[in-house]
């Protein structure tokens, strides 16, 4: 049995077939609408979603599934002092594969050890968000043809937005790419990214407090939000919050061809002048969020279509 917790759970191969696969599933949605047919996804979610969650539930719908489960702690037995071990092995009992979203890094780890069906991680904390990636990962090669040879970007929360975490780990399997980390000082990347994926793998990084010295280098611009809750006081994340806001004036300095992510949702990283630039591509994004885990939803549960 396969699980998905970390975005290195799938290798370099298989994240191409998954991308092939939502490829194949957008351009023939009739196709797949019947493939999970009395099969049942369970989204346990801790921690507050839209779009992981329903994107989930809408996957499974069209593949012709249906779906169960809670959408905050608070209406699970979670507050009565159930485990998260206890909690999957009973939906496992109800479900044939089960997304988890937990604000305590490491819980979709720890019960994957003890469930009788694939966990899919939908975000640990501030550590992973191994979907997230999939999907980030089809919206680069969609825009841009390719996942490597390019320069990219990110720019924000980079301590604690595990999105970030996940794509730097699955993109550091790709050839000649250059990464550009923009953030103020206290939000830089964590050590083990740097020293681990960065340090270990010889990958060229650089960072920088100013989006305006490099934006004309980037061929992708990965934008994402303050996480406020992860932040141990209010009047950092004050201080910090508004520290990048991409506008139109700043994108007069950028490629032609840049493409501009963002894992969603957005605060003020990005003014709203910028949703009608054709880089722009965070909304897309979102989309096809839906169509790769559909893939994933097939692939764990063995499911294939002629
Ligand atoms: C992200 C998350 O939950 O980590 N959202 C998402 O799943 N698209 C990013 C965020 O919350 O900032």
């Amino acid at each position: 049995m396969r699980h998905l917790i970390d975005p290195m759970d799938l290798s370099v191969q298989e994240i191409q077939e998954m991308l092939d696969l939502s490829n194949d599933i957008i351009a023939n949605k009739d196709k797949y609408s019947e493939v999970c047919k009395g099969k049942k996804l369970a989204t346990l979610f801790f921690e507050p979603s839209t779009r992981t969650r329903l994107s989930f539930e809408a996957a499974m719908m069209e593949l012709g599934g249906n779906v169960l489960g809670f959408s905050s702690a608070d209406s699970s037995s979670a507050t009565k002092g159930e485990s998260v071990h206890d909690t999957v092995q009973v939906v496992g009992c109800y479900a044939d594969v089960i997304a988890m979203r937990h604000p305590k890094e490491g819980a979709p780890l720890l019960a994957s050890l003890k469930s009788p069906v694939p966990i899919i991680n939908a975000g640990d904390g501030g550590h992973y968000h191994p979907t997230q990636t999939l999907t980030d990962l089809l919206t680069i090669q969609r825009e841009k043809g390719r996942l490597g040879n390019m320069t990219i970007g990110f720019c924000g929360d980079l301590k604690f937005g595990r999105t970030v975490h996940s794509l730097i780990k699955a993109l550091s399997r790709y050839e000649n790419i250059r990464y550009i980390l923009i953030s103020p000082k206290e939000l830089q990347v964590p050590d083990y990214i740097r020293t681990e994926v960065f340090e270990n793998n010889n990958i060229p990084y650089q960072q920088v407090e100013s989006m305006d010295e490099v934006i004309g280098e980037l061929d992708v611009l990965y934008m994402t939000r303050v996480q406020r809750e992860r932040f141990f006081n209010e009047a950092d994340y004050i201080r910090l919050k508004d520290t990048y806001i991409l506008d139109t004036k700043k994108l007069k300095n950028a490629k032609e061809d840049l493409s501009i992510l963002h894992p969603l949702p957005r605060v003020n990283e990005i003014s709203t002048k910028v949703d009608d630039d054709p880089r722009a591509c965070y909304f897309r994004q979102a989309l096809n969020g839906k169509y790769v885990r559909m893939a994933l939803i097939m692939k764990l549960l063995g499911l294939e279509v002629e």
